[in-house]
């Protein structure tokens, strides 16, 4: 169920069920040649709409601008910077964990947004652990609720492992990858694109800002052959990904 579709009188009765909750979060920025400067919004989105309605799980906004300041040097792309991203993840998770929710699952789609997830989450355990015991009413922090974070990367699930080397072996590459653009395509088979790839494979390496990554790789593609990338491969990898995920969803509130 989508958080957005619900009443907050569902939700308040959601709560007595289950106090965990599925974020999405993704990027707006270049992805390729053929793929669509949505990509990794979208398919965060898809996967976390798919194990929201086989776990039965509420499913929050989401998050559709990442850390992707090396995106900058190509149109459309856009960043919320480290402090900023940490700020939006903060706030919308202490909103939440006001109500009651204390299980914050995390799908991503953009390997960019790692470390500043990863630091908003110490962040927000950092103001729990700094809170003095006899702080507040008197309930004391050890009786606060206390917020519990994960983030999952979909494509690091072994279903999108096995699929990406039976699809695209060492063509996968790891930005603008065959395996991201099949899953917008699935979920969007109006907006497929067809290009050129020149090279066929692009390079790979490392970069710093947007004006050396655009220097290292000129169309975008890092490692990637993305014209290999179809809808039904993508209706393929939703289907092999989302019980993973769905398992470390659960796995997550049984901890
Ligand atoms: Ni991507």
């Amino acid at each position: 169920m989508l958080l957005h579709l619900c009443t907050w009188a569902e939700v308040e009765a959601r709560l007595a069920r289950s106090t965990g909750i599925i974020l999405p979060i993704g990027s707006t920025e270049q992805h390729g040649p053929n793929g669509l400067i949505g990509t990794d919004a979208i398919c965060a989105e898809v996967f976390a709409r798919a194990v929201g309605e086989a776990e039965d799980a509420l499913v929050g906004p989401t998050i559709n601008v990442g850390m992707a300041q090396h995106h900058l040097g190509f149109a459309g792309s856009m960043t919320l910077r480290p402090t900023t991203l940490i700020a939006v993840v903060r706030d919308m998770v202490q909103s939440l964990a006001r109500h009651g929710f204390d299980k914050f699952f995390f799908i991503n789609g953009h390997g960019g947004n790692v470390a500043t997830v990863t630091a908003a989450f110490s962040e927000i355990y950092a103001e729990h652990s700094l809170r003095r015991p006899d702080d507040g009413n008197g309930s004391g922090a050890s009786n606060a609720l206390r917020p519990r974070c994960a983030i999952k990367n979909w494509w690091e699930s072994e279903a999108a492992h096995r699929l990406s080397r039976e699809l695209y072996g060492a063509e996968e590459g790891s930005h603008a990858t065959p395996s991201e653009v099949s899953v917008t395509y699935y979920a969007y088979p109006d907006a497929i694109k067809s290009a050129e790839m020149s090279p066929r494979v692009a390079p790979s390496g490392r970069f710093t800002d947007s004006t050396d990554y655009r220097s290292r790789f000129p169309d975008g593609r890092i490692g990637s052959n993305p014209a290999l990338a179809s809808a039904e491969h993508g209706k393929r990898i939703v289907e092999a990904v989302t019980p993973d995920l769905a398992a470390a969803y659960r796995r997550f509130l049984a901890e």
